[in-house]
């Protein structure tokens, strides 16, 4: 989450919070109020922001500042070529979506002209439909395109609406503007990017931060929206590197917890005997040093999510101490007496197989079955097709051009074959390593195969004798065809298995087994 910048807006003197004595020695009564929203969104800037947070921020502290009673801001879809707006962050806010050729935010998305007007409804460009579906009734609008320059592509539209003294001020116009083009920068750090000098972002995933549009991905995030509703107990399992801490997150900040702390605890890095004083923090002089009473992990997660990470990799003995945590969330610290109450939400991860763990022995069968309440599977990289493998790089790669202030990058041809055979047992993390090394070693931004770091001797082969010997001098279509099949046959003749690896559909993989 957002420190400081909350919705409650710590920092924001309201009106109704200033003597009259300090509001007469403001130039303006707003002019503090714009100041902070202003400096508050560039140090947002200069770090990696959860974007919807961001942005309900933003919206929050637009309508203090503007006084007015709402404030949206609406994105270009560059792929849908539509408005969508995404100050939604919990699910059942839906996302709002405009046609590019309805409303006044759609003349902006289309000109890059501000409107300003106090009675919207005999404005002709005005869309009463909306404020009849929602029973609002919208009287003054102001509206400015969001980008960075008159001369740059149009990325949405930041619309506010009735102001609460009747009408926005020319003044209103020239500030909103300003900080439309710093909410343009911001979109920039984000996964709502834009593709190159196109008007509008691309929404790369449901999930800010969090890239990836496959199918086998939709189960994951739909799992996710709908576990972020509730305080269920969920355990993330994959393989190392396919995103399971940021999936942690992402319940976290789109639960109704997100406003409280996110705290994790990696089992792998816990010291063995001090497990309980970690989680549970300890009294004064309840052993030789502690000379302080200290919180563990579990209050400072309180009111928000506890992530356990890594939790197959717990000892034995450990286990036993979470277990009454999750049954009864109740806790002492050591050396205390009192039970205290622990208000978190519990997520854990593992890459482990904690069913064979359980067989051997060494995982408790008490504790799998508490962790496993909801069960979210995150799939390989390798699983998930080449449009997501990719997007990701392309996603890595303008995050690392940016980060070492190298120019816009791009890929050759053998550098995404090379990136859609190999395959990635170390998944998205070793991915993102291979783009990060290849922004470095790339002259010109062109990022060539020879950038790569060298696959050693850990990185296994994709699939073991997966080759496949193909006679030089075929037709290109025989060779598809011949590809085509030995992949489906490797994939054991699943169909569906074997088009995703390919990165095509059923039918195509059909057609091209097909002899012709
Ligand atoms: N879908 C994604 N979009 C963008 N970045 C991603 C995605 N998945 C993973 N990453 C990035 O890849 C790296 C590895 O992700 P993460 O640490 O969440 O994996 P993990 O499953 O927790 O791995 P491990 O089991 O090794 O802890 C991180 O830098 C993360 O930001
Ligand atoms: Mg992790």
């Amino acid at each position: 989450m957002i420190p400081s910048s909350g919705p409650a807006g710590a920092s924001v003197p309201t009106e109704s919070g200033l003597s009259l004595r300090e509001s007469a020695t403001l130039a303006h009564p707003t002019m503090s109020s714009r100041l902070s929203l202003l400096v508050d969104l560039a140090s947002l800037l200069s770090r990696e922001v959860e974007l919807d947070a961001l942005m309900s921020t933003a919206c929050d502290r637009l309508r203090a500042a503007l006084e007015c009673e709402r404030a949206t801001i609406w994105l270009i879809d560059a792929e849908r070529e539509d408005l969508v707006s995404r100050v939604a962050v919990l699910p059942e806010v839906p996302q709002l979506r405009l046609r590019l050729d309805r409303g006044i935010a759609g003349f902006v998305a289309r000109t890059g002209d501000t409107v300003r007007t106090t009675d919207a409804t005999s404005d002709p460009r005005f869309e009463a439909d909306i404020d009849r579906q929602t029973g609002y009734v919208t009287r003054s609008v102001l509206a400015v395109p969001i980008r960075e320059s008159a001369s740059t592509p149009i990325r949405g539209v930041l619309q506010l609406l009735n102001h609460t003294h009747g009408a926005f001020s020319e003044e209103d116009a020239r500030y909103l503007a300003v900080l439309a083009a710093q909410l343009c920068r911001a979109l920039e750090l984000t996964t709502l990017r834009a593709r190159g000098e196109e008007p509008g972002v691309v929404l790369r995933g449901p999930f800010n931060r969090i890239v990836g549009r496959s199918d086998v991905l939709g189960t994951v995030y739909e799992r996710i929206t709908l576990a972020a509703q509730t305080d269920a107990t969920v355990l993330l399992r994959g393989e190392t590197g396919t995103g399971k801490g940021l999936f942690a997150r992402a319940i976290h900040v789109n639960s109704k917890r997100q406003e409280g702390p996110f705290v994790t605890v990696d089992a792998t890095t816990l010291p063995r005997d001090l497990v309980e004083s970690e989680l549970f923090g300890h009294e004064r002089g309840s052993f030789t040093g502690a000379d302080r009473r200290v919180q563990g992990r579990v209050e400072l997660a309180q009111g928000g999510t506890l992530f356990l990470d890594e939790i197959g990799d717990l000892s034995f003995e450990s286990q036993g101490k979470l277990l009454r945590l999750l049954q009864d969330r109740a806790f002492e610290r050591v050396g205390g007496r009192a039970t205290l109450q622990a208000d978190v939400r519990v997520v854990c991860a593992t890459h482990r197989d904690l069913e064979r763990a359980v067989r051997d022995g060494t995982f408790r069968s008490d504790l799998y079955y508490r962790i496993r309440v909801v069960e979210i599977e995150v799939p390989r990289l390798k699983d998930r097709g080449a449009e997501d493998i990719l997007e990701l790089a392309m996603h890595f790669a303008d995050m690392y051009a940016r980060r070492y202030g190298r120019g816009a990058p791009s890929f050759t041809d053998e550098a995404r074959s090379l990136l859609l055979s190999y395959a990635f047992p170390g998944n998205v993390r070793e991915l993102e390593h291979w783009i990060e090394s290849a922004v470095v070693l790339s002259k010109d931004g062109r990022l060539r195969p020879e950038n790569f770091p060298k696959v050693r001797e850990l990185d296994a082969p994709r699939e073991e004798g997966s080759a496949v010997r193909i006679p030089l001098g075929l037709p290109l279509e025989e060779v598809e065809r011949l590809y085509t099949a030995a992949t489906l046959d490797e994939s054991g003749g699943n169909q569906t298995i074997a088009a995703k690896r390919l990165g095509i559909g059923r039918n195509t993989l059909a057609r091209r087994t097909k002899k012709p």
